[in-house]
């Protein structure tokens, strides 16, 4: 395999719409409901702060390699990696790190799917009026109810598997550059209509206030390698996504520029989502709760409750619907390439052969939160389990690899004439962050969860 101008997959038709397919990569369950709640948690401003620099120094030169890998290489994370190894004169297990990421996006696809059903059954209950005059104590039996029926679930999941399946047996252009043109914008829409539904309930600043008053007591050494693992879940470095959206940028598209664009939308997502999630939770007297039962209990119930509710219940349903979808595509892009480039399928046949076994893989998250809610494995369900397996040691491993692979051993010209940085202290930075710092930094975030440290 030598190596080509363009991927065999496609190309982006502009350098924008690679910047909305990533952004909607990137954008996703992450930055609306774990974002808000950790930065509360964790000191507020304090923990906003740690983040900004953890995405700044680890995060935007991670993106920048995986970027400048997938362009360089222009296969699927397996056979680029393999190519780039060969390039710079390392061994073929470099491939190794293409294995784990696109292992990792069928891992992460087969819950994340599960829990886009959620969200999509809540867009229709939310149109069907469904959290009417909801209590606190209805919302949670109706959110038990719910997930407790594997056949309800089973059928969301179906639906949304279904629906991202569809986009991405298109392709590049005709498919993830088409949904992305249309369902970006309009999640950028839906959010600031939320903003603005939330500086009219009175509480705005409250929310302003739990989301960015510092208070650096609360900041401990945990909330800072939280923010780290944050960074990198929401921007989705570290498991070749990125990489293979990278295979399609152009040539002479400015691989820095169009990071910090990416990662800078990502962040401003996140904090409006925060800006707008906690004022309708304060208006209506609840307390921020963590994870699912903030999206799937405290909001309808604060929804339901309030002039114009229904509808931006809805709205914030259908958003989080979007970013849902828009990152799924991603996460089983690497898998669909390596089926076409490997065993020679059409597009077609691959995501649909690639959906079916991430789709049945998804039966044991859906079974986890009702027949097998019990069946644990060190304390975990089956869907803890992936969750922690792919969040918690396949990307901070995968980030670890793909830093020093860029760092030490592609040769510095390489990695220089691909990024092409104007200012003379530019690519000297990067290597540095890319040789030292990740590497480094991202060990500690991996320790750290394994309880080590
Ligand atoms: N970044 C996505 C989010 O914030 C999750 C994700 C991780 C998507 C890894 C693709 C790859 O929800």
């Amino acid at each position: 395999m030598a190596m080509s101008q363009q991927s065999i997959h496609g190309q982006w038709s502009s350098r924008w719409t690679f910047i909305l397919a990533a952004t909607g990569a990137a954008v996703g369950l992450g930055n609306i409901w774990k974002f808000p709640y950790l930065t509360g948690v964790h000191g507020g401003s304090a923990f906003v702060l740690v983040y900004i620099v953890c995405v700044a120094a680890l995060g935007i030169p991670l993106m920048m390699a995986e970027i400048l890998i997938g362009r360089r290489g222009r296969y699927t994370p397996v056979n680029t990696m393999k190519i780039l190894a060969e390039e710079s004169g390392a061994g073929p297990w470099w491939q190794s790190v293409g294995w784990l990421g696109t292992l990792a996006g069928m891992l992460i696809l087969s819950y994340y799917s599960v829990i886009g059903g959620w969200t999509l059954a809540y867009v229709f209950k939310s149109a069907t009026g469904a959290f009417r005059g909801v209590t606190g104590a209805s919302a949670h039996t109706m959110f038990e109810a719910f997930v407790g029926n594997p056949w309800a679930i089973l059928f969301w999941h179906t639906v949304f598997m279904i629906m991202t399946m569809m986009v991405v047996a298109k392709g590049v252009q005709g498919g993830i550059e088409k949904a992305v043109q249309f369902l970006m914008p309009a999640l950028f829409v839906l959010l600031l209509l939320l903003l603005g539904y939330a500086t009219t309930t009175g509480f705005f600043f409250d929310g302003l206030a739990f989301l960015f008053t510092p208070d650096v007591s609360r900041l401990s050494g945990t909330s800072m390698l939280t923010a780290m693992g944050q960074a990198f879940f929401s921007l989705s470095i570290g498991m070749g996504t990125i990489m293979i959206y990278g295979s399609y940028v152009p040539k002479g598209t400015s691989i820095a520029g169009t990071s910090i664009a990416i990662a800078g939308c990502d962040t401003a997502v996140a904090l409006i989502a925060g800006m707008a999630i906690f004022p309708i939770v304060f208006a209506n007297g609840m307390e921020p709760g963590a994870g699912p039962s903030l999206i799937f209990e405290t909001l309808p119930v604060a929804f339901g409750h309030m002039t114009g509710g229904l509808i931006f219940g809805f709205l914030f349903f259908v958003l989080l619907l979007i970013a849902a979808w828009t990152s799924s595509i991603s996460l089983i892009e690497p898998a669909v390439t390596l089926c076409i480039e490997r065993y020679d399928m059409t597009r077609a046949s691959a995501s649909l052969w690639c959906g079916i076994s991430t789709w049945a893989l998804g039966i044991g998250t859906v079974v986890s939160f009702n027949v097998w809610a019990d069946r644990t494995v060190f304390g975990m369900t089956f869907f803890d389990l992936l969750d922690f397996l792919t969040s918690n040691l396949m990307l901070p491993v995968g980030g670890i690899l793909i830093a020093s692979f860029a760092g030490w051993v592609m040769a510095p010209e390489t990695s220089r004439s691909e990024l092409d940085i104007r200012h003379p202290l530019g690519y000297t930075l990067w290597h540095l962050l890319i040789r030292y710092v990740a590497p480094f930094a991202v060990t500690l975030v991996l320790l750290h969860a394994l309880g080590l440290l």
